[in-house]
């Protein structure tokens, strides 16, 4: 850390209380944000953690709607359990609050109001879309339409989610209010606008001459919004769901979502320390870092920051490390398809295992690239990373010293060069450790910190106390000896990554916290120390275990696709001469067999009432041929013969196509004569 710092601030993002968190949530924010705050503290440094929920912004509103209840019934619903899934999975926030905090609402409130007395603001009138039978301006996303790019009838007044242009209401074709379905009507109303262009200069030099070594990702998104110019952006909106815009004649107006979120990390601040929070946000010596996704950095490196300036007495970010997306199984996240691991099920149906999804998001961490997480490398690197690794090492060590030395830590006599070599060798992994933790490079830096359990566990393979035992005791105590030092060395090391595994070993180990500075020593354990005897520190996961969660995911896109079906759009018109000429039947199936070296057909002997007939059909994926026995099925009877495998096809048998793709075959309701028209 640089070192004209006194303290840091670590901000994370705000999450909407509008539905739960998923792994893609706590791989890009929450649990590299941890990590840094444990390092930190671990290292002694005054840090604080700041976090809370996003209480405000209209998709909090739709889904109040849609469930006939208010907005704050949802956020009350959605912060508790986040906050509470947050806690168990061990994000160590010192504070979790909410923008609908009083704190919050005066915080903010008392911003803008500073900005506009201040005369940041302009204030501008422009034709929006109102809504006259509700009586209500509509926000974006309150607007349907047809999208003027690809045509899409059900492009929302923000994006057309078809072709994922962002569109601005206005730009619909035929647009539609989401509240009573009515065509709305243009209306003049007026907004107040931070000029970010006014900012501009000042934001180049700071970004991109001051800040080169924020990640490439960021500073390249960064650049990229400040080359293409930046324009004044509304800080209000016409909504009933936020903080009221606080101006004389602002009736009806609230402020936009993305000018009070981010002020909630000052809210927050201000919150736990009512009388001290001023130096967390304005003593030049703090240090201030927000984690974030790779979709909110133009909010925090652009936006906010212009904020704070406009302000005028705040601290600027000094990084926001942001990370890229985690796919899921090879798909992108999705919360309104349901693909994703919503992190309050997993605590519940994989008991016990924080540590467990804590270690694989790291290790998969996309923080330089998108990355994916599957449930084979979730059992693959528990099985053979955590357990065979680490927590293997951890229980040899441990039970030979019970078995040869009761438990209490041997004294440890000359040492080898074998051992002094595993000693450096550990040493270099700890420098990479802290080097890689102070980049914010944490899937390199829990790399190393396995490494040293590696280094552990090849040190006993090679020195084999259980064969020396009998022939050299003291070589014995010396080597055990060393290999505790190592654990307790891996309980410091991990602390940051998993810190239930870690306060686990420095239990069984007797040990109390651990500075990071004792890293590398090794001298943590004083000879003679009695340890507790060993458990094992993870436990193997099954197949069916994680099968059942692929299932889960499989079923969940199964059910999306049902909601998603729309039956086919009805074909053009025929008159009923047309119709007349289909000659469609009853009939009785007497026989069915699967056609050899066919998948999909059966063939059928048909009852006809008129000596019979063969009909090939391709729904053998859908039926067992000798259930179809005895059924009545309606078959065209006058359809062009044709070949099918070799077999003569003599009609076609009518079946309906379900949303997932299966086939049905039509039946009469009763028994009906075989030969009996349809129509
Ligand atoms: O993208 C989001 O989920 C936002 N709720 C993040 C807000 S971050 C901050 F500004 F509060
Ligand atoms: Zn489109």
């Amino acid at each position: 850390m640089d070192k004209d710092f006194k303290r840091t601030l670590v901000t994370t993002a705000l999450p909407y209380a509008n539905g739960p968190v998923h792994i893609g949530h706590l791989a890009g924010v929450y649990v590299p944000a941890d990590i840094y705050v444990r390092y930190l503290r671990a290292k002694g440094e005054d840090v604080l953690f700041i976090g809370g929920s996003d209480e405000h912004g209209v998709p909090i509103t739709i889904k109040a709607k849609a469930e006939g209840v208010t907005p704050q019934d949802i956020v009350d619903r959605y912060h508790n359990i986040i906050k509470e899934s947050f806690a168990e999975l061990g994000i160590s926030f010192d504070i979790y609050s909410r923008t609908t905090s009083d704190v919050h609402r005066q915080t903010a409130s008392d911003f803008f109001r500073k900005l506009y007395d201040k005369g940041e603001f302009v204030e501008k009138t422009s034709m929006q879309l109102y809504d006259e039978k509700a009586g209500q301006f509509l926000a974006d996303r309150y607007v349907t339409g047809t999208c003027p790019h690809c045509g899409n009838e059900r492009a929302y007044g923000d994006q057309c989610e078809a072709c994922g242009t962002s569109l601005n209401a206005t730009d619909l074709i035929n647009p539609k209010s989401a509240i009573t379905g009515n065509a709305p009507v243009l209306r003049e109303t007026k907004h107040w606008y931070l000029p970010l262009d006014k900012w501009e200069p000042r934001l180049r030099q700071w970004i991109l001459e001051e800040h080169k070594e924020w990640k490439p990702n960021v500073y390249g998104q960064c650049k990229s919004w400040l080359d293409m110019g930046l324009q004044p952006r509304a800080v209000s909106r016409d909504l009933d769901w936020g903080i009221p815009v606080p101006v004389e004649g602002a009736d009806g107006k609230v402020l936009y979502v993305w000018f009070d979120a981010p002020i909630g990390y000052i809210s927050n601040t201000k919150e736990l320390l009512p009388d001290d929070w001023e130096k967390w946000w304005k003593d030049p010596q703090t240090r201030m870092l927000h984690f974030i996704g790779k979709d909110n950095i133009v909010f925090h490196c652009i936006v906010f920051p212009a904020m704070l300036m406009a302000e005028g007495s705040y601290n600027l970010p000094d990084n926001v490390p942001a990370n890229e997306f985690l796919n899921l199984e090879d798909d992108k996240i999705s919360t309104s398809r349901n693909w994703a691991v919503w992190l309050h099920e997993y605590l519940r149906e994989l008991p016990g295992k924080q540590d467990v999804l804590r270690y694989v998001l790291t290790a998969n961490a996309p923080e330089t690239k998108d990355n994916n997480f599957t449930w084979k490398d979730f059992q693959q690197r528990n099985n053979s990373e955590l357990v065979a690794i680490l927590g293997n090492f951890v229980n040899r060590a441990m039970v030979l010293t019970h078995k040869y030395f009761g438990g209490m830590v041997p004294v440890r006599g000359e040492l080898l060069e074998e051992d002094r070599q595993v000693m450096e060798e550990i040493h270099r992994s700890v420098a990479e450790l802290s080097a890689d933790m102070d980049r914010f490079h944490f899937r390199d830096a829990l790399k190393s910190a396995m490494n040293i359990a590696r280094i552990g566990n090849k040190y006993l393979a090679d020195t084999e106390p259980w064969k020396l035992v009998k022939t050299d005791e003291a070589r014995v105590q010396t080597i055990l000896n060393v290999a505790l030092q190592i654990c307790a060395n891996l309980a410091i090391a991990f602390e940051p990554f998993i810190p239930f595994m870690a306060a686990d070993l420095r239990g069984q180990l007797r040990l109390g916290e651990l500075p990071w500075s004792r890293l590398g020593d090794f001298d943590i354990l004083a000879d003679g120390a009695e340890i507790e005897k060993p458990h094992l520190l993870f436990e193997k996961i099954e197949d069916s275990v994680v099968e059942a969660q692929v299932k889960k995911l499989q079923d969940a896109k199964k059910q999306n696709e049902l909601d998603a079906w729309k039956p086919a759009p009805v074909a053009e018109t025929v008159d009923f001469p047309t119709f007349e000429k289909l000659d469609i039947r009853v009939g009785t199936v007497l026989e069915c067999v699967k056609v050899p070296k066919a998948d999909k057909l059966l063939q059928f002997k048909i009852d006809d009432g008129m000596g019979g007939r063969t009909i090939v059909s391709g729904i053998a994926k859908y039926y067992k041929p000798e259930d179809l026995v005895g059924k009545q099925v309606c078959f065209i009877a006058n359809f062009a013969p044709r070949k099918l495998k070799g077999v003569e096809s003599q009609g076609m048998i009518l079946s309906a196509e379900l949303p997932d793709g299966s086939l049905k075959v039509i039946s009469p309701s009763a028994p009906c004569a075989p030969g009996s028209k349809v129509g």
